[in-house]
């Protein structure tokens, strides 16, 4: 296969990369990491630069000359020699384009199979920042990242990825604290993940004592519990656990649904189930992550669409706007129980019925496909939490609080969630959604040393069940697809 150069302008930068690959992962190679919200669907437009070379598309193999003309870099394949101009803010920052003249000592990461959180801080003021998981053309859940690493050259190039972007965004800061499943840490820390991909999948280090992984900075990473209970639920169970007597079932919802019934100086019973990335915006036609044209609220109002996003044209559907149109779409009978979408009178307007799915805009489409993938993250919540609660000896009837943790949207429509049925009704439950509390966990220990101890506390409380080994698990997911919460099969 032929090698083909990439310039980046006005750096000088050079490198050389086989015919075919994207220009978005050639670039993160350079240590430029391109914002992409929409994952790489092509229907955003945010990651468009300008370039001059030839480039073939994606879903178009034949090459085309372009020049001085800006082009997604996520669909672009490198077809011949490039240049690449970035502008200022795409060269010093290429992550999430937000731009950052103040410098900041502390950082709190969360690394996400899909997304990365960042939140820096000086203590008197803080700057979000996120970005796609530069990762994710090594696979786009953590089984596959895993089988990918058993390369070393693979391995060592996730590895690279992941501290450049982080690196990136985090500038100079002097502490920065780690949290995130197992998998990922093990990426960062270069740390061999064959145990966690293979029964009875051990997480052989659970502490990790580390010096400086980025710029000479101080590292402070939450422990892990096994393979599958990572960072992230440590500390968000740590941040809720203890605080009075109530039986609290606890849920993070990302790539992995994390989870865990917390009661008062017991063991805390936990498991993890893949729900792929559909509700952080990926793996769906029309899904997005958080930026400005990001649909984040849908609601149904005389018979109309109210679609709630920022700036002048919607560019996509976040996780918390799928679940509402889910749930208008459920309520008007447009989609039955077993998911399937039906040609009715009752959509409302503006949207069109088309072949495989409904529009609703030029660039929003929603399709038949994208439903079964909600479908399957809700599958996997609502069967892994059924055996969780059966493992633990407990009636739904019995949990007194329900807490949903993610990174996926701080503004969940709670009613409608529960309507779709993602977990068990919890009728007795106050329900609230906390937001990312893997990214709380590891900001609160860059100020709290006590806070660390207890998360080792917890971590040391937690039980792990691996829901694979369980006889159940295939009969219950099987029964948790449907939207009747489980009455009947998919049709
Ligand atoms: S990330 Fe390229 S178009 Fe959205």
């Amino acid at each position: 296969m032929s090698l083909f150069k990439i310039r980046i302008e006005p750096s000088g930068d050079c490198s050389q990369f086989t015919q075919g690959t994207l220009l978005m992962d050639a670039l993160a190679e350079m240590g430029v990491f391109i914002n992409t919200p929409c994952g790489g669907n092509g229907h955003c437009g945010k990651c468009r630069i300008q370039v001059e070379g030839w480039f073939s598309q994606t879903d178009d193999a034949k090459p085309h000359l372009v020049k001085d003309y800006e082009i997604p870099a996520c669909r672009a394949r490198l077809e011949g020699d490039a240049i690449v101009r970035l502008d200022r803010e795409q060269g010093e920052h290429g992550n999430s384009g937000t731009s950052r003249q103040k410098h900041f000592p502390y950082a709190a990461v969360d690394i996400g199979t899909t997304t990365v959180k960042l939140r820096l801080s000086d203590f008197k003021s803080v700057q979000d920042d996120s970005f796609s998981n530069p990762q994710r053309r090594y696979g786009h859940d953590v089984i596959s990242r895993i089988g990918a690493a058993a390369d070393p050259v693979a391995a060592s190039k996730m590895q690279s990825l992941i501290r450049g972007a982080i690196k990136n965004s985090v500038g100079q800061a002097q502490t920065v604290s780690f949290s995130g499943n197992t998998t990922m840490l093990y990426l960062l820390l270069g740390l061999d993940t064959s145990p966690l991909g293979h029964a009875p999948f051990t997480a052989p280090v659970r502490d990790f004592c580390t010096g400086s992984i980025l710029n000479n900075e101080k590292v402070l990473i939450l422990p892990v519990a096994d393979a599958f209970i990572g960072a992230d639920i440590v500390g968000g169970v740590s941040l809720v656990a203890d605080r009075d007597s109530a039986n609290i079932f606890f849920i993070d919802l990302g790539t992995n649904g994390e989870m865990a019934l917390i009661r008062n100086d017991r063991k805390i019973p936990a498991t993890s189930c893949a729900m792929g990335p559909a509700l952080e915006g990926m793996n769906i036609s029309c899904g997005i992550s958080a930026c400005t044209g990001a649909v984040t609220h849908i609601k149904e109002q005389c018979g109309r669409f109210n679609f709630q996003f920022d700036g002048d044209t919607p560019l996509g559907l976040t996780g918390t706007a799928m679940i509402d149109l889910l749930a208008i779409l459920l309520k008007n009978g447009i989609i039955d129980h077993s998911g399937k979408l039906h040609k009715t009178s009752t959509l409302p307007q503006p949207a069109i019925f088309e072949t495989g799915g409904i529009r609703f805009f030029e660039n929003i489409i929603m399709t038949q496909q994208d439903i079964r993938n909600l479908q399957l993250a809700k599958g996997a919540s609502l069967a892994g939490a059924r055996l969780l609660l059966n493992r633990a000896g407990l009636d739904q009837k019995a949990v007194d609080k329900v807490y949903i943790a993610g990174a996926f949207g701080e503004n969940l429509d709670i009613d409608n969630f529960r309507q779709l049925g993602f977990l068990p009704s919890f009728e007795n439950a106050d329900w609230s959604f906390l937001g990312n509390t893997s990214l709380q966990a590891a900001e609160r220990v860059l100020t709290d040393a006590d806070f660390f101890l207890h998360a080792k506390n917890i971590r040391d409380r937690m039980d792990s069940i691996n829901l694979s080994s369980l006889p159940d698990f295939q009969r219950e997911y099987l029964k948790a697809l449907n939207f009747d919460n489980g009455q009947g099969g998919v049709t």
